[in-house]
């Protein structure tokens, strides 16, 4: 497998006021923004075809991994070598391609205007405000591994606290090793008591490409847009589809909370913040 497709289109309300001029995928995490995190994701998983799906205002993404010929001679100038050699990297990262995603349509309709660049091969998809951590081998990697024993589409699972099912698309499932499971249902939003599983899906997914045909199959659904969901609830009937209790976590940073919280555990990973971050969060007064 070797291509990615990283929908960036959508609007970030819930992080108003920032995303107003700012796209959500810039916010950082310490030092770098949410999307280079999910480059150098999919990277790690050995797909250095990407295409990221924009929308009006976004053009900081672009100008993030293209090459700042000014700001490298004046680094350059100055000795700042390191720093240089940090920001080459991130042009070198990979072919990144655009596509901009007309009119907000919802997720399913991004991803369709990944058809062409995909053609008829398998590809992930990693959501462009999402961030996941591991302490074995990154998440899309661990997606990419399971396809290639079942050659089918494999969507990542997260296990939530029950009360948190109607949040999520729930999935129910089969397992013999009781971290891949062979999807039979995906149940969108429902109530703890409805809930077949607490198993979430997790912002990563890999599909081969008859994704693209239930897409164009799938009417406008919740929200009045076109779901990713929906769409993968068509290919269910006809295609097998797996789901993998991923090793990792997931940071949501088109969510508040998630990026507060994960910007202090950012923070405690890096040895020249930890110590400092560590001590100065045991000094606050919580009332
Ligand atoms: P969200 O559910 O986070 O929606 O999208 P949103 O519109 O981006 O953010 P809020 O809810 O207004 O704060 C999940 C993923 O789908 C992409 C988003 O960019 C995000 O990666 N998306 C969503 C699109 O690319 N296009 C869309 O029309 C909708």
């Amino acid at each position: 497998m070797r291509k990615a497709v990283i929908p960036a289109a959508g609007f970030g309300t819930r992080f108003l006021p920032f995303t107003k001029a700012v796209p959500k995928e810039m916010i950082p995490l310490i030092d770098k923004p949410v999307i280079q995190y999910v480059v150098e994701e999919a990277v790690a998983a050995g797909l250095t075809e990407i295409l990221i799906i924009i929308s009006g205002g976004k053009m900081a993404i672009q100008d993030h991994f293209n090459p700042e010929f000014a700001l490298e001679q004046r680094l350059e100038k100055s000795g700042k070598t390191a720093l240089l050699e940090e920001l080459r990297a991130i042009n070198r990262l990979a072919n990144i391609h655009y596509v901009y995603q007309q009119e907000l349509n919802g997720l399913g309709d991004a991803v369709s205007y990944a058809e062409c660049f995909v053609g008829d091969e398998p590809f992930a998809i990693l959501l462009g405000d999402t961030v996941t951590s591991s302490d074995t081998m990154p998440v899309t990697a661990q997606l990419v591994k399971a396809y290639e024993k079942v050659n089918a589409s494999v969507v990542a699972l997260e296990e939530v606290p029950w009360e948190k099912t109607s949040r999520y698309g729930v999935i129910s499932g089969k397992t013999d090793d009781g971290s891949l499971y062979k999807v039979d249902k995906f149940v969108e939003k429902p109530a703890p008591a409805e809930a077949p599983s607490n198993l979430v899906i997790a912002s990563r997914y890999v599909f081969t490409p008859s994704i693209f045909e239930c897409l164009k199959k799938t009417p406008r659904g919740k929200g009045n847009e076109i779901q990713l969901t929906d769409a993968m609830l068509l290919m269910l009937q006809n295609h097998p589809m797996y789901g993998l209790k991923v090793n990792g976590k997931r940071h949501d940073i088109g969510n508040k909370l998630d990026f507060i919280k994960s910007t202090v555990e950012f923070a405690l990973q890096r040895p020249e913040f930890k110590t400092q971050i560590a001590e100065w969060l045991k000094t606050l007064k919580l009332d």
